[in-house]
């Protein structure tokens, strides 16, 4: 409505209702209608009591996140339900573990609300958000008995087997030094990483999009570039990766698309069989803002998220891109750094990255390091190890 008149929408024939009326209620409602269609899943008395949950914490969360905290990218109310109800969609799932006697469920669905309503609603706010939303998480959701000893940002929950919080830490997987790779190609697994990338898996499964930003070096490019490149090992994924400035264009942006989709059917594009497209666009909010006040880049990518497609140039005719999602990629607004319209972030789950601390540097720079001096150096050297690493880091916090 910041560029339309009512005028104009009403000649479109729509008719509009501002979300503050509407609220996010009536879309939760539907949600659950057309979800859980299958009454083995979930029965009327579970679906009553997940609507009774939404109804009863949704808007402490929410007027909590307005009233307390700036967050690093603006999200709208919408937004964080739907991301909310996305993690919900990962989890509740037979084949994921969701599944036991009807007392069994409403206990699972009590423990995955509370991480999903901790993720959906919290993930994109600053380290000192996510830790004061914690304690409105364990207000709220006493009965899913988060451990108390670390933040529920640093459980996942094993609905697999043994259906509990767990560390993320069990889940690091070890480092293998590999003497051939780039130095920029070695990953250490660290929590950030792991938490981060287990998100990323389990919304491109169920293509939902996905915004990373936080500061400048805290690895959100890589994080997702290595996610990708695992899942594309895997099979199951054909990454796209655009890498946006201030001179992209457009047709460029829809060009790159296009030259890695393969023809399905008349007017149908996608992958080879059984793999996902993952669109991951870096530093989306790079393209120059033209003399309207847009960015046609970011308009096409919009586009695409809420139709999964595009137009044919010169033809007009539409094209469907199947099993396809964006990831998007970008430092906050600052620093020169275009704001990006809300009509294009309001689709995303969005995650902010914090910066590393001082522990987290040391277990990166051991772990790369300590490969490196294992390919044949003399013990001299080796133990040199740990005093470069204290002292680089202390340089690093200096600076
Ligand atoms: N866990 C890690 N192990 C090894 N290297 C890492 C790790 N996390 C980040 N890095 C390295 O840190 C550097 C910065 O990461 P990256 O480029 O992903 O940051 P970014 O958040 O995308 O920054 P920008 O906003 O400037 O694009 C890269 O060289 C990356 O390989
Ligand atoms: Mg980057």
């Amino acid at each position: 409505m910041a560029v339309a008149s009512p005028a104009t929408v009403s000649r479109c024939g729509m008719v509009y209702l501002t979300t503050d009326e509407l609220g996010w209620r009536p879309f939760v409602q539907t949600w659950i209608q057309k979800r859980f269609t299958d009454y083995e899943l979930m029965s009327d008395h579970l679906k009553e009591h997940l609507y009774a949950t939404f109804d009863a914490t949704i808007d402490i969360g929410l007027e909590y996140i307005r009233n307390h905290f700036k967050e690093p990218i603006k999200t709208t109310d919408l937004q964080l339900v739907n991301s909310v109800t996305n993690f919900l969609d990962c989890f509740v799932d037979e084949k994921k573990g969701f599944k036991g006697s009807e007392d069994d469920k409403k206990k699972l669905l009590e423990c995955l609300f509370a991480w999903s309503y901790a993720w959906g609603l919290g993930a994109g706010l600053l380290q000192a958000g996510k830790d004061r939303l914690d304690t409105i998480v364990r207000d709220n959701f006493k009965s899913a008995q988060i451990p108390p000893s670390h933040t529920v940002y640093d459980y996942f929950f094993d609905l697999k087997k043994e259906k509990i919080f767990k560390l993320w830490l069990q889940k690091l997987p070890a480092f293998v030094y590999d003497k051939d790779a780039s130095y920029f190609d070695l990953m250490v697994p660290t929590t950030e990483t792991t938490r981060h990338q287990y998100c990323l898996e389990q919304l491109l499964a169920l293509e939902k999009p996905i915004f990373f930003t936080g500061a400048s070096g805290v690895g959100k490019s890589a994080i997702i570039a290595n996610t990708l490149q695992q899942l594309k090992d895997k099979g199951v994924l054909k990454p796209i990766t655009i890498n946006m400035s201030a001179q992209t264009s457009s047709i460029r942006t829809q060009q790159s698309i296009e030259s890695k989709l393969e023809k399905k059917k008349r007017n149908t594009y996608g992958a080879e069989h059984g793999k996902k497209i993952a669109i991951f666009v870096d530093d989306i909010n790079m393209p120059a803002v033209e003399q309207y006040g847009a960015q046609p880049p970011i308009e096409l990518l919009r586009l695409f998220l809420d139709q999964k497609g595009m137009y044919q140039r010169g033809e007009w005719e539409w094209k469907h891109v199947e099993d396809s999602t964006i990831i998007a990629c970008a430092a906050p607004p600052e620093g020169g750094r275009a704001q990006l319209t809300p009509r294009l972030t309001r689709r995303f789950n969005l995650f902010c990255i914090p910066e590393a601390s001082s522990g987290t540097l040391t277990t990166i720079f051991t772990s790369i390091l300590e490969g490196f001096l294992r390919t044949g150096f003399i013990d001299k050297v080796k133990n040199l190890r740990d005093p470069v690493i204290m002292s680089t880091i202390d340089i690093y916090n200096k600076i």
